[in-house]
Parts: structure tokens; C-alpha cells; sequence
């Protein structure tokens, strides 16, 4: 599993992250997945409890090396969480890290969680490693755009293409 863990101590007065001294980001365990998934709804505006499930099961702590699904913990409270993994080869690319899931919640955010949770999962990705990190977006969706590029990732030599089935 790569999963390290990593803390911070927040910036002093900021609102979002109220009392607590300390963000840990750390292995998600099954414990964790009820504040999750209620992340993922509030931010999505649909709750999928199999598909939490399930994903925890293909990337929670007892699976393979490669696969990381990390929450970041205020104490007892879960405020985000990141998921992703190394595919080697895939499209032809040398092996490399995927980021493909990632939400803070809303009353926690603009205080660095999600940039230490990617931190985090990248530093996984490299003693895997590999040497580059990548993520798919919504085009539309402006914010996670804003945050990605606050981290320096660029547009990659990839292109996503579709069609209805
Ligand atoms: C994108 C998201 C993960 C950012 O989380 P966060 O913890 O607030 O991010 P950070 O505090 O680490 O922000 C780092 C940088 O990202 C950029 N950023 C973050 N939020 C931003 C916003 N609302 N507007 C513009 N830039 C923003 C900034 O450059 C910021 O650096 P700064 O605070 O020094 O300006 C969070 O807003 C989120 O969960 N959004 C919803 C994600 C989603 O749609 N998930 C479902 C599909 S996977």
C-alpha cells in the first residue's frame, strides 16, 4: 500500500480547520468510509455506497502495493480523501502515477488538505518509482482545474476520446 503518512499543523486561525492542531494523512480504513462517503455526497450530490464499497475493497488497506486510498484525518473527523494508483504501461506510457478521485470537504477547504494529501500520494508514487503523476478532469470543472495547476500539472500528451454505446 502506498501510504504514508503526513502531517501538517494549520496555518493559526484558520476557520476551516476549527480546533484541531493537526491534519494526518494516512491509509483509509473500513472505519472511515461512512465520512467518505458522505463527503462524496455532499460534494457530488449523489451517494453511492456500493461503488465506496467496492473501492475500498480493490484499494483500501489490504490490497495491492500499488494502489493508494488515502484519507486526510482532524482528529476523529475525515476532511478528504484521495485515491489513485501506478499503472504500468497503460496506452503505451512508461508506468506512471494516477490520481483519480480527490474531495475536501466543503468546510475544510482553502487550507492546504488537498495539497498534502497529493503531496502525499505522490511521494508513494515516487518510491514506487515513477516519475510522473497524472489525473483526468471534467473540462467544465474550473475548481479542480484551479487546484491541479496550483501543483503544477500542465496538459498531458494524452487525449480522452468517447462514444455513446
Ligand atoms: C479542488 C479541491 C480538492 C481543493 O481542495 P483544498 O483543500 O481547498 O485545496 P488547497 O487548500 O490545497 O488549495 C491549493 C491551491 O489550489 C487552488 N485552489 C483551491 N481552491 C480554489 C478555489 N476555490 N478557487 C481558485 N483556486 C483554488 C489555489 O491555488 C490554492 O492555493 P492558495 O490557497 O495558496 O491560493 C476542493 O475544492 C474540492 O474537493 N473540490 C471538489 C472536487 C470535486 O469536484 N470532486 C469530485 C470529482 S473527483
Amino acid at each position: 500500500m502506498i501510504a504514508p503518512n503526513t502531517s501538517m499543523t494549520p496555518t493559526p486561525g484558520t476557520p476551516s480547520l476549527g480546533m484541531a492542531p493537526t491534519i494526518e494523512v494516512r491509509a483509509a480504513t473500513a472505519q472511515d468510509l461512512g465520512q467518505v462517503i458522505a463527503i462524496d455526497t455532499e460534494v457530488t450530490g449523489i451517494e453511492k455506497v456500493d461503488y465506496w464499497y467496492e473501492l475500498f475493497h480493490r484499494y483500501g488497506s489490504r490490497t495491492l502495493k500499488q494502489r493508494s486510498f488515502l484519507v486526510a484525518a482532524d482528529g476523529a473527523e475525515i476532511v478528504g480523501f484521495i485515491i489513485g494508483e501506478v499503472r504500468d504501461w497503460e496506452f503505451g506510457s512508461p508506468p506512471c502515477g494516477w490520481v483519480f478521485g480527490l474531495s475536501v470537504k466543503p468546510s475544510s477547504r482553502l487550507s492546504g488538505v488537498a495539497t498534502l494529501m497529493l503531496d502525499s500520494i505522490c511521494a508513494g508514487f515516487a518510491r514506487s518509482g515513477v516519475k510522473k503523476v497524472r489525473t483526468l478532469l471534467a473540462r467544465d470543472n474550473g475548481l479542480v482545474m484551479s487546484f491541479f495547476r496550483s501543483q503544477g500539472m500542465v496538459a498531458a500528451p494524452v487525449i480522452a476520446l468517447e462514444r455513446d454505446l
